[in-house]
């Protein structure tokens, strides 16, 4: 898709069919869906990628947004369909940003679901999810004033009503695609739990625009599943794509940690130089499964941060990675799912990330556990001394929790 002044501006199915009617899409990442993983990630069967989301205002600075955007933003011809997504709390600011990527993109996405602190901090991302007025605002000024269509990622609510009415809102913006995380804002970090995909269908129902789903993207699987289910025209995985960048293509099994390690690494030291810490990142994720396996390598690996160490590192781990798989062989450990759905593959093929259940005591502050603690000395001293003793156990529990 090329942008002139004359060519009239795409919207809704229109811009999606333009776009190649993309099913799989990678997911912005900050500091992870840059350049070189976009490349990976199309030659494993993304058809669309998203940028890292970049602070508008700090991008379109007039002193400082060149070093901003040199450090953060790359692109060519080859990196297309491409959309740029920016947080932004200012429509004016928001359009300045945006104008700067217009010719090098197909779509400028505005992005409604961060729920980090950094967020609340700065008033941008899902903590707007509140204020209609001013979201209205910044579609609509993109929708107007940009050579390219604005799209929009949002966060569901908790019931399926403000959902829909939320999502019909940003359509009625000028959003022409909407992307839902079927998530609500307070889930993240441990609470991060499931995706709502009821929620997502909803929305799917009830607007024109396209609409991709995003969340539980697991395996290969889960994405037909997802289509099947919300009916969503495309879907959109951010972890399970950083922990197996060829999560979009079918295959008998996931490839293995080192291969796609390695090619990643040849992207940054043939095509796309890379930040050094954003390959390491992507390092620790690929190789997830196979590092505890490891641990000298995962110790040099935290250690490193020069592109050759990356290397040599990856070469000395496919190399014993290959032996092992030799010697285990493949027979028992080919994707057979287990009663949660978690599929059994070697330590050395990608697999996604299952975050430690928590502790009983989760959402405790320090101070309560510490008063906990002093309760539990407390009682401790007032009973014998045996480990058999359920306080002393507690206690016990309680230092580590601390520790
Ligand atoms: C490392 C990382 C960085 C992320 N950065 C962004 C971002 O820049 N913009 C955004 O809208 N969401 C961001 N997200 C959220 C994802 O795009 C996605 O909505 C979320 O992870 C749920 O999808 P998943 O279940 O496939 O991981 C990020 C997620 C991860 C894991």
């Amino acid at each position: 898709m090329t942008n002139t002044p004359d060519t009239p501006k795409l919207t809704g199915y229109d811009f999606y069919k333009a776009l190649g009617s993309p099913r799989f899409v990678v997911a912005p990442m900050v500091d992870q869906s840059e350049q070189a993983w976009r490349i990976l990630s199309r030659r494993y069967d993304a058809h669309l990628c998203f940028t890292p989301m970049f602070h508008a205002r700090l991008f379109s600075d007039p002193e400082q947004g060149h070093k901003y955007r040199k450090e953060q933003w790359s692109t060519d011809k080859a990196d297309r369909p491409l959309i740029v997504q920016f947080c932004a709390n200012d429509p004016q600011i928001l359009l300045q940003a945006a104008k700067l990527v217009e010719n090098d993109c197909d779509g400028v996405d505005l992005n409604l679901g961060c729920p980090q602190h950094i967020a609340k901090r700065g008033h941008y991302g899902s903590f707007l999810q509140d204020e209609w007025t001013l979201i209205r605002d910044m579609i609509s000024i993109l929708h107007k004033e940009l050579a390219i269509p604005v799209t929009a990622k949002i966060r569901v609510f908790p019931t399926v009503e403000k959902t829909v009415e939320y999502a019909k809102m940003v359509e009625a913006a000028g959003a022409q695609i909407i992307t839902v995380h079927g998530r609500l804002r307070e889930q993240k970090g441990h609470n991060t739990g499931l995706a709502d995909w009821d929620k997502i269908k909803a929305v799917k129902e009830a607007v024109k625009v396209p609409v991709f789903a995003n969340g539980n993207i697991l395996y290969y699987e889960d994405v037909q599943k997802c289509l099947d289910y919300t009916g969503a025209d495309g879907v959109m995985s951010a972890e399970g794509s950083l922990y197996n960048p060829a999560i979009f293509a079918k295959r008998d099994m996931p490839p293995c940690t080192w291969e796609m390690a390695q090619e990643y690494l040849e992207i940054c030291r043939d095509l796309c130089p890379t930040r050094t810490g954003i390959i390491k990142a992507h390092l620790f994720k690929i190789l997830q499964p196979s590092l505890p396996h490891h641990t000298d390598l995962r110790a040099r690996l935290g250690k490193a941060n020069k592109f050759e160490e990356f290397w040599d590192i990856t070469m000395e781990l496919k190399k014993r990675l290959e032996e092992e798989r030799e010697r285990v062989g493949e027979t028992e450990l080919a994707g057979q799912e287990d009663i949660k759905g978690i599929r059994k593959y070697g330590y050395w093929r990608c697999q996604p990330y299952f975050r430690p259940e928590l502790p009983a005591d989760h959402g405790k502050s320090k101070g309560e556990k510490k008063k906990e603690l002093k309760e539990a000395e407390a009682t401790l001293k007032r009973s014998s001394e045996s480990t058999e003793n359920p306080e002393a156990k507690k206690l016990k529990e309680s230092e580590a929790v601390l520790a």
